[in-house]
């Protein structure tokens, strides 16, 4: 009896025993969680202060105190990460300095050009006076032959207005925005004088221009604006049609839209090309030993978006090349 007592006895102790280790076990296991816990709480909080830009945040040394190392580590790798960040700053107000310097040089190029072709435009519009009056026979009859030499000599001081008018109204654009001055213009009419103001040039290269439209009435627009499309599409179309061709103009209507289609038979727009044909000075006439700025495109586009409409293009290898000016009602 007293033998089973004291068994029991010893098991009940070995079982308290047990039962205390284990509680002391459990209590270290929480807080060693607790702290790991906390641990990784600091770690989180660091990253996302770093990430959102406090790159001077650090993990608390004291947090770690069980590992140590740890806090070290990744105190470390942010403070690399801050190095190289102002580094990067460093860069960047350098590269910032540089831009602004290269605006201020290309700023100056541009106000230059702009203004020797200002200059140049009074000479040539004197000359352009002057030639009409000797073909209207204002300073006396002239024979064939002068005609004919006064008739070229006005064909090319018509390709030197235009050039000088794109340049200048490309130079006004980037100065200044598009400001449109709407009024209901009737689009045939549009065309039609258009085409009799480019004669001179299309005429000196032997070049008809057909006209042909399904539509009859008024569009919103800026006159003066969307003329200086058109021209710069005759122009291009002019330019890069094989001699003695033709080239066709053709305005239609949907819906929504009017549309104004240029084509020109001869050479066509290359597709890898295409994408660049609007891009500020963009221009492949010097391969055809043409005078060319890369800027019709560039200013007809701006003028046509300024409109909301857009332009479109479509090439057929060695066929032809249309821009289509899209308009909305
Ligand atoms: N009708 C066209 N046919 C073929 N290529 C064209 C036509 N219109 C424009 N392009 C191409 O687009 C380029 C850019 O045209 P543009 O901006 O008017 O500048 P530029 O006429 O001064 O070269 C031209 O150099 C040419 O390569
Ligand atoms: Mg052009």
């Amino acid at each position: 009896m007293s033998f089973l007592f004291l068994s029991l006895v010893t098991l009940i102790v070995i079982l308290l025993v047990l039962l205390v280790s284990l509680s002391i076990k459990y209590r270290k296991l929480k807080n060693t969680f607790r702290n790991h816990k906390k641990m990784l709480r600091s770690i989180l909080k660091t990253i996302n202060s770093v990430r959102y830009g406090n790159i001077y945040e650090r993990v608390n040394d004291e947090t770690f105190s069980m590992l140590p190392n740890f806090a070290q580590s990744i105190n470390s790798m942010i403070d690399a990460i801050s190095d190289r960040e102002d580094m990067i700053k460093e860069y960047q107000n350098d590269l910032n300095k540089k831009i602004d310097g290269l605006k201020e040089v290309e700023q100056l190029k541009e106000d230059f050009v702009a203004t020797l072709t200002h200059d140049l435009k009074v000479p040539i519009m004197a000359e352009k006076n002057m030639l009409s009056f000797l073909l209207d026979n204002r300073f006396g009859e002239l024979n064939e032959k002068q005609k004919e030499a006064v008739s070229h000599l006005k064909n090319s001081n018509q390709e030197l207005v235009e050039l000088v008018e794109i340049i200048l109204e490309t130079y006004k654009l980037n100065e200044t925005k598009i400001s449109l001055t709407k009024e209901p213009v009737c689009i045939n009419s549009l065309v039609e004088e258009t085409i009799e103001e480019m004669h001179p040039i299309s005429d000196s290269d032997e070049i008809k221009i057909e006209f042909l439209s399904y539509f009859n009435g008024d569009v919103n627009l800026d006159k003066f604006y969307i003329k200086r499309v058109l021209k710069n599409l005759i122009l291009n179309a002019i330019s890069f049609s094989e001699p003695n061709s033709k080239i066709d103009i053709f305005v239609c209507r949907d819906e929504k839209n009017i549309y104004i289609k240029i084509t020109n038979y001869g050479k066509s727009i290359k597709k890898e090309e295409v994408k660049h044909v609007f891009d500020k000075y963009y221009t492949t006439t010097k391969k055809f030993r043409k005078v060319g700025t890369g800027l019709g495109l560039y200013l007809s586009n701006k003028i046509v978006k300024a409109h909301r409409g857009r332009i479109n293009v479509e090439s057929e290898k060695d066929k032809s090349t249309t821009f289509s000016v899209v308009l909305p009602f």
